[in-house]
């Protein structure tokens, strides 16, 4: 079976049972600047969780485009994937374990038919936090399979939670035994040898973890996630999801161009040019910052193993074409911005080879400097800087080395790299916790901006005026609200106006936490946010905005700099778009 027959079949099978499909949410978090990418379908659908109606109702489903970035190194060996799509179905407060696990077990066995034989399944085993999971082992065992392949772990195994604060809970997962040899008498799902395959998450979820602990949501939820990529590659009995169709047609024009064989190189460059054509699809664009640091990271990843399997770059534009053709069925929007993908790319390649030909200069640089003091050993900070800042592998310089007659010292490399390794891990979890609790003084300002040109806009334009979308960098803001038609010059100047004379007020900006209704009630705006537990925080800019955020802001708007509008634009249908800027004078 195809990706997308088996994609198609699950979104069928949870719509006969009740659930309406939703789209899937852009890679880049639309409302969140706390996050990097968008890493599970249930991401999106936090508030929802946590209490707030769905417009689509209690059962939801879709296919989401994911990217997880936390594993980049190891990409390359047989199974990581930056990209992947994740199969979801969710129950927003309607049924719980035993549905769920009925419906899980009927999709593997009657549409997917999966033989009962091939599966087992796991459990949470039980702590103080919370209960062992009798309900679901009973659940599957009246579904079929037996009690010696239902394992109980704990919340290292069974437990889930995206980062570290949010809703969570038990999870009970799915494996698929692909018939190699048990690695040992012990072998088991939570073992990693390969024999056993995970396929299938359902949590239920009805905690919410916060710094103080845990707490029960008021409902029950259930929210799933099935890996198309590994699920495909496991039907057709592949050994990995690059001998799929889905990486296929590229992994094969590699391995005609190549003049160095390499299989890692292979699978890292069709796994991150595909990543990357999905982000920048999505709107996002190389820079040294956050989401579009990474981006950058695999970018230049794929040139660098583009040319370890010495690959002329002049073959990038084909090899883009040939995977959005590859993909074109599955993602139709790729056709559509293949021009501005294949610009941001080939615009990106460019600049990172004058990047190694500095790099190439900077060696030089160090040789040099060796030379003189009689030395043969290149030092590990070195080392750990040509590949940080200019993007040289250490087996590179260790070639180049090689042909100096010198030696590097990796493991001073390694030393650096793992420190560096674990600042970036620790990085990526900070920004999953949400809020904005990590970003800098300029986006802080910048969220203040937003709320004071959220009110101004209002005052100009009408009440109509609601943000529908928002988006912040050090360097501008991006705010997307209804208005039905574009936004005079006239307008816009009354708009920078207003929100210029607020910042030369001066004025204070205060926070207060109160519910949900308090906030309505007192005239707070901005109630699209997400809205996390019963708690909501108002932040109160002097007499002019009051708004319902996560904050943070700053404490006066007086040093923000002056506002101003750069841009004003279609958004989609209905919805216009600005972006403007502090300018620091
Ligand atoms: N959120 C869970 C996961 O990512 C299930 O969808 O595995």
């Amino acid at each position: 079976m195809k990706a997308i027959e088996i994609r198609n079949k699950y979104i069928e099978f949870f719509k006969k049972n009740g659930h309406k499909q939703i789209p899937s949410a852009p890679l880049i978090p639309e409302n969140d600047p706390s996050v990097l990418f968008t890493t599970a379908g249930m991401q999106p659908l936090v508030p929802y969780l946590l209490g707030e109606p769905h417009p689509q109702g209690k059962r939801l489903t879709n296919f989401q485009k994911c990217v997880r970035t936390n594993d980049i190194e190891e990409v390359g060996d047989n199974r990581h994937l930056t990209y992947f799509e994740m199969l979801g179905n969710w129950s927003l407060g309607d049924y719980f374990k035993e549905e769920s696990i009925a419906m899980s077990f009927e999709f593997l066995t009657k549409e997917l038919n999966i033989p009962v034989e091939k599966l087992s399944v796991t459990c949470f085993a039980g702590d103080d936090d919370c209960a062992r999971d009798t309900i679901s082992a009973e659940a599957w065992k009246k579904a079929g399979i037996p009690e010696d392949r239902i394992y109980f772990y704990g919340k290292d195994d069974n437990w889930w939670i995206a980062g570290e604060e949010g809703p969570c809970g038990p999870d009970t997962e799915m494996f698929y035994d692909t018939g190699k040899p048990a690695c040992s008498p012990e072998c088991q799902p939570s073992c990693d040898c390969g024999k056993y395959v995970e396929i299938w998450n359902n949590v239920f979820m009805e905690f919410f973890k916060d710094k103080n602990g845990y707490r029960k949501l008021e409902q029950q939820n259930v929210d799933t996630g099935l890996g198309l990529e590994r699920m495909t590659m496991l039907l057709q009995g592949k050994e990995t999801p690059f001998d799929t169709e889905i990486f296929a047609p590229v992994m094969e024009k590699l391995l005609k161009l190549q003049k160095v064989d390499n299989i890692s190189s292979r699978r890292l460059v069709a796994e991150h040019l595909r990543s990357s054509i999905m982000i920048i699809c999505d709107g996002g664009r190389p820079s040294n910052l956050d989401r579009g640091y990474v981006l950058r990271r695999l970018i230049r990843r794929m040139i660098r193993h583009l040319n370890k399997l010495e690959i002329s770059l002049d073959e990038l534009s084909n090899l883009i074409e040939l995977n959005i053709e590859t993909l074109k069925e599955m993602y139709p929007d790729l056709e559509k911005n293949k021009d501005i993908i294949k610009s941001v790319l080939i615009e990106e390649k460019d600049k990172f080879v004058k990047t190694l030909a500095h790099g190439e200069r900077e060696f030089e640089k160090e040789v040099k400097k060796l030379e003189q003091k009689g030395e043969n050993l290149i030092d590990g900070k070195v080392v750990f800087r040509l590949y940080d800042t200019y993007g040289f592998p250490p087996e590179v310089t260790e070639e180049l080395a090689k042909e100096h007659n010198l030696k590097i010292d990796l493991e001073g490399f390694n030393k650096l790299f793992k420190e560096h390794q674990e600042k970036s891990r620790q990085g990526a979890g900070q920004k999953f916790k949400g809020g904005l609790a990590d970003q800098n003084e300029q986006t802080i300002a910048y969220h203040t901006a937003t709320h004071l040109l959220h009110q101004a806009l209002k005052d100009v334009l009408g009440d109509h005026v609601k943000q529908s979308g928002s988006n912040i960098t050090t360097e501008r803001l991006r705010f997307d609200f209804t208005h039905p038609q574009k936004v005079t010059k006239e307008e816009l100047a009354k708009v920078e106006e207003i929100v210029n004379k607020q910042i030369q007020r001066d004025l204070k900006v205060t926070c207060e936490e109160m519910s949900y209704d308090e906030a309505k009630a007192s005239g707070a705006i901005g109630l699209f946010t997400d809205k996390y537990g019963d708690k909501v925080k108002v932040y109160t800019i002097g007499d002019y905005s009051k708004e319902i955020c996560g904050g943070p802001h700053v404490t006066h708007t007086g040093d923000m700099g002056r506002f101003k509008i750069k841009k004003e634009e279609s958004s989609s249908s209905g919805v216009r778009r600005i972006k403007a800027v502090l300018i620091k004078e």
